[in-house]
């Protein structure tokens, strides 16, 4: 089984700028393009199946683009206009409905081969949706904070705790400017919606960034008074920082956590 995956850029116009989309060409960065103020958006198509075995093509990638823009484009155009009258959830049922008329536009048997998408609103949140799970959808939205570590172990000795962490083990600290993505799955409820992205922002702010954020994490957090604070141990932490609150407080299931110590290294945890 293969799993292929093709993004597609595109922009909804700002209305001033009405009619036939320019020629296309530079569909890398948007197509169509972005006019005036409008909108900019990117689709993760995910598609699953075993390749022809003359053309080694399991799908044609032009094929997927044009599916995009003909029945994606419109029906997120319009479901735009019905948010503007629905007091602006975050959209769940367009995410199905996307889903379900990408699988008719794309020609028999690969309609049945859709397997996921992802629609980044910005380059810090998207929204998933799988056709193993077309009640929920996946949001996954990003945070920063600024902390001080220190690696060491006190049961190793000086010269042992040199040659495991180097510089990381410095006694004095050092730090990092971490990067977060917490990913909630969220049932679309009987509204269309799923769990507020503002109510995600401030759960997680107060429950986890708000106590690592400028701290010392081996003096100042208290979960890492005795636990070493590698990115790994880090995720883990705020894991169980989220969990509980995120289920009781949102009713929401906490899917993932990554944490980006630099741009070269992330962590992911899952609970498992
Ligand atoms: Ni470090």
């Amino acid at each position: 089984m293969l799993e292929l995956a093709r993004t597609v850029r595109f922009c909804l116009d700002d209305p001033r700028h009405a009619g036939a989309p320019p020629p296309r060409h530079n569909a890398f960065s948007a197509w169509p393009p972005m006019r005036g103020l409008g909108r900019y958006y990117q689709l993760l198509v995910v598609c699953r199946g075993e390749a022809d075995p003359l053309t080694g093509y399991f799908i044609n990638i032009t094929h997927i683009d044009e599916a995009v823009r003909q029945a994606v484009i419109p029906s997120l155009a319009a479901a735009l206009a019905d948010a503007a009258s629905d007091a602006g959830g975050t959209p769940g049922t367009p995410m199905g409905q996307l889903m379900r008329r990408l699988a008719r536009a794309f020609p028999e048997p690969i309609g049945s081969a859709l397997w996921r998408l992802g629609l980044d609103l910005s380059p810090h949140l998207s929204l998933h949706i799988g056709t193993a799970d077309m009640d929920h959808v996946l949001l996954r939205q990003q945070f920063e904070f600024s902390a001080a570590h220190r690696l060491h172990v006190p049961q190793y000795s000086d010269e042992e705790n040199r040659r495991i962490f180097g510089k990381c083990n410095n006694p004095a600290g050092h730090g990092h400017n971490y990067r977060l993505e917490v990913v909630v799955r969220s049932k679309i409820d009987a509204k269309g919606h799923v769990v507020p992205v503002e109510a995600v922002d401030a759960l997680v702010d107060q429950a986890a960034v708000q106590k690592l954020d400028h701290k010392h994490l081996n003096i100042d957090v208290p979960q890492f008074a005795k636990l070493n604070p590698s990115v790994e141990n880090i995720a883990k932490v705020i894991h169980d920082m989220l969990c509980a609150p995120l289920k009781e407080k949102l009713g929401v299931e906490l899917a993932e956590v990554s944490v980006w110590e630099t741009a070269k290294t992330v962590c992911t945890y899952r609970g498992e």
